[in-house]
């Protein structure tokens, strides 16, 4: 099989995040997220309001065209193993798999992602969103007895970057607080819901050294509150990028 290899700037980092403490910052160019790994997050964007029949997520898993997608040839130096992905919120203290690889019988929790839409580098992740986050509004108006309120899309990538394997994870922040219409269709929160781990049980299981890679030098950071209420976006100075690496891939 033929070979191209390229430099990838890995590009991240020690963004301007004075004064403020409770609050994430993502590296954000051309309406895409760069994450710690191969995957690029093309929507939803951090901070957003979510709703309606159920939650679309717009990944890249192709970095953007510098990798091709799978089947990778046997000794491919980097390649996506695998990606799970959670719902989850320490407010509400769900914990729900979108997707761990294997399908659910009702296909309320999704099959590996990496497969579905075959000769597409962005996989559409569409969950139906579960019974107890029906309802309408923010607090007041809905929230009583549902569990509607700040989550995080939880990225978690299996990688091989260079020849090393990693498991990275990324935590997008949004709101389930736009209307989201009962159904008899909605599979129930209890079946899809998984223990939550405090961050330290879950830092010790992941690699945390990993920067953001792959954004271009322009790319803009994004501060985004955590508490879900406000989202501030901005052009901002880059005061370095942690460095330069050369991938090499297929
Ligand atoms: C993902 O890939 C890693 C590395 O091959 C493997 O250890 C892990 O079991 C896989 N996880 C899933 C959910 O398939
Ligand atoms: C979202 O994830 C971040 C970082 O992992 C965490 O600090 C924050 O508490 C989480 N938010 C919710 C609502 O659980
Ligand atoms: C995947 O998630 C579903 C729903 O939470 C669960 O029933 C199943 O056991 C999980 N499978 C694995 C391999 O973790
Ligand atoms: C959510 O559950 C999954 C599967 O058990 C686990 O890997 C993940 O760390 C959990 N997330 C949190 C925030 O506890």
């Amino acid at each position: 099989m033929a070979s191209r290899s390229l430099i990838a700037y890995a590009g991240a980092a020690l963004l301007f995040a004075a004064g403020v403490s409770s609050a994430a910052e993502f590296t954000i160019a051309n309406g895409q997220i760069y994450t710690p790994g191969l995957v690029i997050v093309d929507a939803p964007q951090p901070g957003t309001p979510l709703g309606g029949d159920l939650i679309e997520v717009a990944l890249d898993v192709s970095t953007n065209g510098r990798l091709q997608l799978p089947p990778y040839p046997e000794d491919s130096r980097t390649m996506i193993h695998n990606i799970s992905i959670f719902l989850f919120s320490y407010e509400t203290g769900r914990n729900f798999t979108i997707t761990n690889g294997t399908a659910s019988t009702n296909i309320a929790s999704l099959g590996d992602i990496m497969f579905q839409e075959p000769g597409s580098t962005v996989k559409h992740v569409k969950w139906t969103w579960p019974d107890c986050l029906v309802g309408d509004g923010e607090e007041g108006q809905g929230l009583g007895d549902t569990d509607r309120g700040v989550y995080n899309i939880s990225i978690r990538q299996s990688f091989r970057l260079d020849g090393e394997d990693h498991y990275t994870v990324f935590d997008l922040p949004i709101s389930v607080t736009n209307s989201i219409p009962a159904s008899i269709e909605r599979p129930s929160c209890d079946t899809l819901d998984n223990p939550l781990l405090t961050h330290e049980e879950i830092l010790a299981s992941a690699d945390t050294n990993m920067p953001v890679m792959f954004a271009p030098g322009d790319a803009t950071a994004s501060i985004t509150d955590l508490n879900g209420a406000a989202s501030w976006k901005g052009r901002m100075s880059w005061l370095g990028l942690t460095g330069l690496v050369g991938v090499l891939i297929m």
